[in-house]
């Protein structure tokens, strides 16, 4: 069922065209700007980081502010909040609507995997908690000009940063064959990754692929015509490309080694993750930092430290209620993680 509405993956499926229950919730956003984000999985995002008057959080991923509304307000203004964007727009729109918490919520333009050098920065020696919401927000992918989606005809961008060089154009007709397939195969699980590549490469020879419509139309071409009760064909092509251009998986578990460095003993690290490959990077990064073996190498060959340092606080994924998805379809396809830091310097764990 997911696989028919928008998530924060950039997936569109075909009856995703409907988005009206996407600006009907109490928890919407859209800091003036007519598109709305609904934040997921609000009450078990604060659930999970349990959060303490006159804590220092990081939301890592403020996007149009919904979570570090909802924290702010459940300590009731005794609390400072980091908040982190790569995307300018977004955090203007941030900004904006968190106005009324003055320097209760302090926003910064960055790349959460610089999260060290920026905490080093501004001198905040612990946290209690962070908080990262992974992927687009409905505003990115709703505004056509950003070039996420291939609902709508525009310019095929995708960055979230556009202070970044390379666009998704760039990468699409610098690429070669090989390269776009495994990019295609790795980053989208797309099966006709080849078949896709190969009529990408014939197109760019007659015209390079600037717009998300033409790609689209090549893919379809590659693939099959859209079908009602399938996803998109181009769904795959587009997740791969948008996690290619953002580099979106690389570094994540070296993010999450520092952000639990950065944590007091009993802070917490809540996770969200809208597609697989992050799910299992973050998965496993978790429970490697909980001491248990990652690597299925025989006893005498492990290198996995077995040193504790969190506890897994969720043991299966917490995915959004009956009512949530019913309410935000972009929720179907979250899963919330949540890790709880632990005094250093226990016994390795046997
Ligand atoms: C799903 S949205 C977050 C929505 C937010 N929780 C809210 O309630 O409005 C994800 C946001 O993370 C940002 N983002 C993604 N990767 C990032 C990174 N590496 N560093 C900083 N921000 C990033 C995106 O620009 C986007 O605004």
């Amino acid at each position: 069922m997911k696989k028919w509405f928008l998530t924060s993956a950039g997936v569109v499926g075909a009856r995703s065209l409907s988005l009206k229950p996407m600006v009907a919730s109490r928890d919407q956003t859209n800091g003036g700007s007519g598109i709305e984000h609904t934040p997921v999985l609000v009450d078990e995002v604060l659930f999970y980081l349990d959060p303490r008057l006159g804590g220092i959080y990081v939301d890592a991923t403020v996007g149009l502010g919904g979570h570090a509304r909802a924290l702010v307000e459940r300590l009731q203004g005794d609390v400072l909040i980091l908040g982190l964007d790569r995307d300018a727009e977004s955090l203007e729109l941030a900004r904006q609507r968190l106005a009324g918490f003055g320097d209760r919520v302090r926003l910064h333009r960055e790349n959460f995997k610089n999260l060290p050098l920026l905490l080093n920065n501004l001198g905040y020696r612990e946290l209690d908690g962070i908080l990262v919401d992974l992927g687009v927000s409905a505003y990115q992918l709703l505004t056509p000009d950003r070039g996420f989606s291939f609902q709508e005809d525009a310019p095929l961008d995708m960055r979230m940063d556009r202070g970044q060089k390379r666009t998704a154009a760039d990468l699409m007709n610098e690429l070669s064959e090989e390269e776009l397939a495994d990019l295609l195969f790795q980053y989208g699980e797309e099966r006709a990754s080849r078949r896709i590549a190969r009529e990408i490469v014939r197109e760019r020879q007659r015209s390079p692929i600037t717009r998300t419509g033409h790609l689209r139309r090549v893919v379809e071409r590659a693939t099959h015509p859209p079908m009602p009760w399938r996803i998109h064909p181009a769904t795959r092509t587009f997740q791969a490309l948008r996690i290619a251009v953002n580099d979106e998986l690389q570094g994540l578990d070296e993010f999450i080694l520092n952000a639990v460095g950065y944590l007091r003993t009993g802070g917490r690290l809540v996770m969200i993750s809208f597609h697989s490959l992050e799910d299992r990077i973050i998965k496993q990064k978790f429970k490697l930092l909980s001491g248990l073996c990652i690597c299925d190498l025989p006893a005498l060959l492990c290198k996995c430290p077995r040193q504790k340092r969190v506890e897994v606080l969720t043991k299966k994924p917490v995915e959004a209620s009956q009512e949530e998805m019913g309410r935000n379809p972009r929720s179907r396809s979250a899963k919330l993680r949540a890790v709880q830091k632990v005094p250093f310097g226990g016994p390795p764990v046997e």
